[in-house]
């Protein structure tokens, strides 16, 4: 145990979210540790105390995004209704559609019969429905076309379901990998006009290439796909750039990342390469948000003298004159009537002790490492949070933390 750790400095995400400085805040963080719920319990409650918010989700649960007014998938915010913002400000809402901002790139640059090829074509539509990557490329996308509109002085921004907080970043780099490749080169050569030189070079490879493909996949198909890749690679330098731009909109001081992670060792681990990251490409870190942290009601009874109390109470155990009727001696837990559910209601909280311990080391090990890292807790909520109400629950926790 660090024993020795200092408290880490409390993140202020009230200030943070007063602050008008304060244009985008980014929601990061390992797989299913709350960056959705924080994202729209960030972006609420800024809304609630006067901001003009957008919140960008990427797969809300389904009863979240109807609590958001949020019925389908689809590009564009929608206004959540707010019953009480005395202070002014509005919420807008959106999720991300991956797969139609792909289709709809397609449909702006392919004439209408092709389009229509393309968006047919199985090749297309796993690229665009399950490349690794595509989801945080046109998240950082959209960020960059939303804060080009001018329209809102905050956008909130969640990031997409991954395993490692990195991906977000990482993505876009990935992306133009991808299409750096040397398949998609191989592919797409014969519709590369003009680069003789180039097609000399790869031409005895392509032809095998293509052949198999064609073999494998037909020639329609094969051509759909050089059609697809060709009309992307047009508009490729566009993206690449729109990529780079949002990447520096992010190391700005009007960005705040937010690194969302739950009191457990994997998603902790990856917070914390997470944050050596930002640091590293110079991306401002606002702090880290502890989500889902337990407490009790009853702290100064500890794990030892719960169970304690709880093997006290068995039938046989503790204190001498427990057998039936338990009325008499000593200490006040054998006034006590033995009942299973004392027993039982002992032993969680004896367990709860426990889990607050560990989850208290935890974030002390995170601390250690990274002292100078603000920190806000949220209490984790007894159900599943899906509605308005609810999430004002989790802002205030932030709030007040
Ligand atoms: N403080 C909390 N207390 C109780 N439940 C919570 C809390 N925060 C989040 N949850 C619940 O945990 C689940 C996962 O949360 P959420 O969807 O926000 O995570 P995520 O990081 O966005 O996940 P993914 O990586 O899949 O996108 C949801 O069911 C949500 O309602
Ligand atoms: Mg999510």
């Amino acid at each position: 145990m660090s024993e020795g750790t200092k408290a880490p400095p409390r993140l202020d995400t009230d200030r943070l979210l007063d602050d008008p400085r304060t244009r985008i805040i980014v929601c990061c963080g390992s797989g299913g540790v709350g960056k959705t719920t924080t994202a729209a319990a960030l972006g609420l409650r800024a809304a609630e105390r006067g901001r003009h918010v957008v919140v960008l989700t990427v797969d809300p649960a389904r009863r979240l995004a109807q609590s958001m007014n949020l019925s389908s998938l689809d590009n564009t915010p929608r206004p959540v209704p707010l019953p009480d913002a005395p202070a002014g400000g509005t919420l807008h809402a959106m999720m991300l559609d991956m797969k139609r901002t792909f289709d709809e790139i397609v449909e702006a640059h392919a004439d209408p019969d092709r389009a229509e090829q393309i968006l047919a074509n199985p090749f297309y539509q796993s690229l665009s429905s399950s490349f690794a990557g595509t989801q945080e490329y046109m998240a950082m996308e959209k960020l960059g076309q939303l804060r080009r509109s001018e329209q809102w002085d905050l956008i909130v921004v969640d990031t997409p379901p991954s395993r490692s907080a990195l991906d977000f970043l990482d993505a876009p780099q990935r992306l133009s990998r991808f299409l750096d490749g040397r398949l998609i080169k191989l592919l797409t050569a014969p519709t590369r006009a003009g680069g003789r030189a180039y097609l000399k070079v790869v031409n005895a490879g392509f032809g095998m290439l293509t052949g198999i493909v064609t073999k494998v996949l037909g020639a329609q198909v094969l051509r759909d796909v050089q059609t697809f890749i060709a009309a992307f690679d047009t508009m490729f330098g566009g993206f690449r750039e729109r990529a780079e731009d949002t990447y520096r909109l992010l190391q700005t001081p009007g960005t705040a990342f937010v690194v969302v992670a739950t009191p457990e060792p994997d998603a902790l681990r990856e917070a914390s390469y997470f944050v050596e990251r930002l640091s590293e490409d110079r991306m401002p870190l606002a702090g880290l948000i502890l989500n889902r942290v337990h407490r009790s009601p009853a702290v100064r009874l500890s794990a030892a003298r719960s169970l304690a109390a709880a093997e006290a109470l068995m039938p046989g155990g503790g204190t001498e004159n427990n057998s039936q009727g338990g009325n008499g001696a000593g200490t006040p837990l054998a006034e006590v009537t033995p009942h299973p559910l004392a027993v039982a209601a002992l032993r969680l909280h004896a367990e709860r002790m426990q889990r607050i311990a560990a989850e208290r080391r935890l974030a002390q090990r995170f601390t250690a490492a990274h002292p100078g890292v603000p920190v806000a807790r949220v209490t984790a909520q007894p159900e599943d949070v899906h509605d308005l109400a609810a999430l004002r629950v989790i802002g205030e926790s932030l709030g007040s933390d």
